[in-house]
């Protein structure tokens, strides 16, 4: 049912983890399934220098997680933002159909932190 590239994700996820002082943090769950996930990010000069997550749900979002962290790391804050839900299903070798909302679900949180990065900054000036 689930890729190579995606059991490999779950069974060994990069970048498991809290940031204690993230520059930015984005939360999401999806309150069908009661998946949770929260990405913690590292930015320094706009380059995303560390990337952590802390996932509560099912094989596909663990997987994903894994994946957007190591898609986000050391990217610009431009860059991180073009991960779309398909980027990341794609780079895990595809989702089955009815495991679509679970690559969402990760780019809705990198999305957040990104956001609440940005918030930050508006806030700053
Ligand atoms: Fe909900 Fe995977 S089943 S995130």
């Amino acid at each position: 049912m689930y890729s190579d590239i995606v059991m490999a994700h779950f069974n060994n996820p990069e970048n498991i983890g809290v940031i204690e002082d993230a520059d930015a943090v984005g939360e999401v769950g999806n309150p069908q399934c009661g998946d949770m996930m929260t990405f913690y990010l590292k930015i320094k000069d706009d380059v995303i220098e560390d990337v952590k997550f802390q996932t509560f749900g099912c094989v596909a979002a663990i997987a994903v997680s894994s994946m957007v962290s190591k898609l986000a790391k050391g990217k610009t804050v431009a860059e991180a933002k073009k991960i779309t839900k398909k980027t990341v299903a794609e780079a895990l070798g595809g989702l089955p159909p009815n495991k679509m909302h679970c690559s969402n679900l990760g780019a809705d949180a990198l999305a957040l932190a990104i956001q609440d990065y940005e918030n930050k900054q508006a806030a700053r000036v």
